[in-house]
C-alpha cells in the first residue's frame, strides 16, 4: 500500500464544525477519536491510506507547509500570519467565522491618532506589523500565546489583535473591539508539491470542494 497522506486538523472550536465537512468528504475518524479521554494525537480513518493528527492551529500550517502532513484545515488568520509559499489554501470551508481585530480598553485613544509606534499584544505579530505599518505605524509586539486579552490590565500593552466570534471575551474583560483587521474562515490547506506528486491531494480537493459548494442542510 501507498505511504497514508496525513491530514492535520487543529485541536478547539473549529474541529466541531469541521468534522461534518470532513465526514461528508470522506473523512472519516476512527471511534477512539471522540473518547475525550485519549492522549494519542494520531488516528485512523475509515479509509486505510488516510491518517489524522490532532495539533495545534498553528502547528497545522507548519506541518503542511513543510509536507510533514500533506492536507489540514485551519483558520484563514493562519495562513496569513505565515503566509508560507509551500501552502495553497484552495478551499474555504466556510466554518469557523470570526475575525482577527485590534482591541483597547475605552480610554486607550484609536490607533492612528497621531501616534508613529505603539506596542501590541498579540498572537499575530506579522499580521499586525503588516496592519500597522499600511498607516504609517510602527507596531513592536508583544508575542502571547493565548489571553490576549489579560495583557492591557497587565500594563503589558495598552492594545491587543486577537480573534474574536461574540465579543464576550473583549467585553468580560474590560475591552472594546476598534477595528476589524481580517474576517476569517476555515480553509482546506495543501502541501504545493505534494499536491502536484500525489493525485490523492489532487482528489481530496475536488471533494472538500464539492461538499462546501453544496453545504449541508440538515
Ligand atoms: C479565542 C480568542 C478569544 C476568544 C474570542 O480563544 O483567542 O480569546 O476565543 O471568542 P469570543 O469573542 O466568542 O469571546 P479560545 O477560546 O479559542 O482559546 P485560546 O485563547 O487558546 O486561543
Amino acid at each position: 500500500m501507498a505511504t497514508p497522506l496525513t491530514f492535520a486538523i487543529p485541536k478547539g472550536r473549529i474541529l466541531e464544525e469541521a468534522l461534518p465537512v470532513m465526514e461528508r468528504a470522506g473523512v472519516v475518524p476512527e471511534e477512539a477519536f471522540h473518547d475525550k479521554g485519549n492522549r494519542s494525537l494520531t488516528f485512523a480513518t475509515t479509509r486505510e491510506d488516510l491518517r489524522l493528527i490532532r495539533v495545534r492551529a498553528f502547528d497545522v500550517a507548519t506541518f503542511v507547509a513543510h509536507g510533514a502532513a500533506q492536507v489540514g484545515i485551519v483558520g484563514s488568520d493562519v495562513i496569513e500570519e505565515f503566509d508560507y509559499s509551500d501552502l495553497y489554501a484552495p478551499v474555504d470551508l466556510a466554518i469557523g467565522h470570526c475575525r482577527l481585530s485590534l482591541a483597547a480598553p475605552a480610554d486607550v485613544p484609536e490607533a492612528g491618532a497621531g501616534a508613529s509606534h505603539m506596542r501590541v499584544a498579540t498572537k499575530y505579530p506579522n499580521v499586525t506589523r503588516r496592519w500597522f505599518e499600511r498607516q504609517g505605524i510602527q507596531a513592536e509586539c508583544v508575542k502571547l500565546n493565548g489571553a490576549m486579552e489579560i495583557a492591557p490590565a497587565l500594563g503589558l500593552a495598552r492594545r491587543i489583535v486577537d480573534l474574536v466570534s461574540s465579543g464576550r471575551t473583549l467585553a468580560e474583560n474590560g475591552l472594546e473591539e476598534r477595528d476589524v483587521i481580517m474576517q476569517v474562515s476555515a480553509r482546506l490547506i495543501v502541501n504545493r508539491a505534494a499536491l502536484k506528486t500525489d493525485p490523492r491531494v489532487g482528489e481530496l480537493v475536488e471533494r472538500f470542494r464539492t461538499v462546501a459548494a453544496a453545504p449541508d442542510a440538515s
